[in-house]
């Protein structure tokens, strides 16, 4: 299975702090907001990620995660002209999908949960057509909301619908088939002028391979794209953190333990960083490790 990483968009709603980069590489507590879509891809077992950015963002993306070799990874690159819709990504990505199925996952969108490896390897190997993670939020009008019958399976999808007929949010997090690109490809923009998701999926919901999985109440799920939610996302990696002494989202973690490299490696990783605490933390986890 392939992955794309989608990191464009103007971060606008960020502005100032974005004027100068890009919204993935703020920092979530102790590091960049790009390795918590990153990390979530590695956890289902994707190895070959394609991110895509802005023109300008990209050297900087580039210059933090490079070829991905050193997490055991292979990471290219793609421009995004312009934001025109999260679905643009299944055509830029057309090349690299190939006849693959594949997770889109956006940029901003961090999850954490016990469990969710299984989660998501559950999805990945049960794939026919679509995939999407549904998580009730206290404010659907903001989202792209799934409506389930009795027995859970999905019957409607509306982009940020005025009055919603759910709490569930489907999240940022999509696993396709292969012919997604397809159906990216015969979408005509909506009346904000970009190409939407919510628009794909509604064309797997109505050929009946849509399905909705379930993350529960005590799962997290954050969108990071405004000050307050960015915050929000700070604060809960920096109490998990301190209070259980493990790292969310830690890349190089996550490529030792899913053995995408050696302890060794880890234990070099960590040596470039060990004036902060994160590297402190690989240079140990590398350790107990060897
Ligand atoms: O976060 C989940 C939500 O993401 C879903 O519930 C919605 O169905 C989905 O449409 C999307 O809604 P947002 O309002 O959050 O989308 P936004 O335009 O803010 O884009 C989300 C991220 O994708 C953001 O980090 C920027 C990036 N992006 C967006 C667009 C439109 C791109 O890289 N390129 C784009 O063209």
């Amino acid at each position: 299975m392939k992955g794309i990483l989608l990191a464009g968009g103007s971060g606008t709603r960020l502005y100032p702090s974005t004027l100068a980069t890009s919204k993935q590489l703020l920092a979530v507590y102790d590091k960049p907001l790009v390795y918590h879509p990153l990390s979530v891809l590695m956890l289902a077992g994707i190895r070959e990620i394609l991110v895509i950015s802005t023109p300008s963002s990209i050297p900087a993306l580039q210059s933090l995660l490079g070829d991905g070799s050193h997490l055991g990874l292979t990471i290219t690159y793609a421009e995004q002209q312009a934001p025109r819709g999260i679905a643009e990504a299944l055509i830029i990505g057309e090349k690299h999908i190939g006849n693959d199925p594949f997770a889109l996952i956006l940029g901003d969108n961090v999850f954490h949960g016990a469990g969710f490896p299984r989660i998501l390897r559950a999805a990945r190997d049960g794939l026919d057509g679509c995939a999407l993670f549904g998580y009730p939020v206290s404010d659907p009008e903001r989202y792209g909301i799934g409506e389930t019958d009795a027995e859970g399976n999905l019957v409607s999808l509306e982009e940020k619908p005025v009055n919603p007929r759910s709490s569930n949010a489907i999240t940022g997090l999509y696993f396709y088939s292969p012919d997604a690109v397809e159906i990216a490809r015969q979408l005509t923009p909506s009346e904000r002028g970009e190409l939407e998701i919510t628009d794909v999926n509604l064309a797997y919901l109505k050929q009946g391979r849509a399905r909705l999985i379930r993350l529960g109440r005590g799962f997290t799920w954050l969108d990071a794209g405004t000050h307050d939610s960015l915050l929000a996302a700070s604060q809960y990696v920096h109490v998990i953190e301190t209070r259980q002494g493990v790292r969310v989202a830690c890349v190089e973690e996550i490529a030792l333990r899913m053995g995408y490299i050696d302890a060794e490696n880890c234990h070099r990783l960590g040596t470039r960083m060990q004036n902060s605490e994160y590297g402190q933390y690989l240079i140990q986890v590398a350790q107990m490790a060897a």
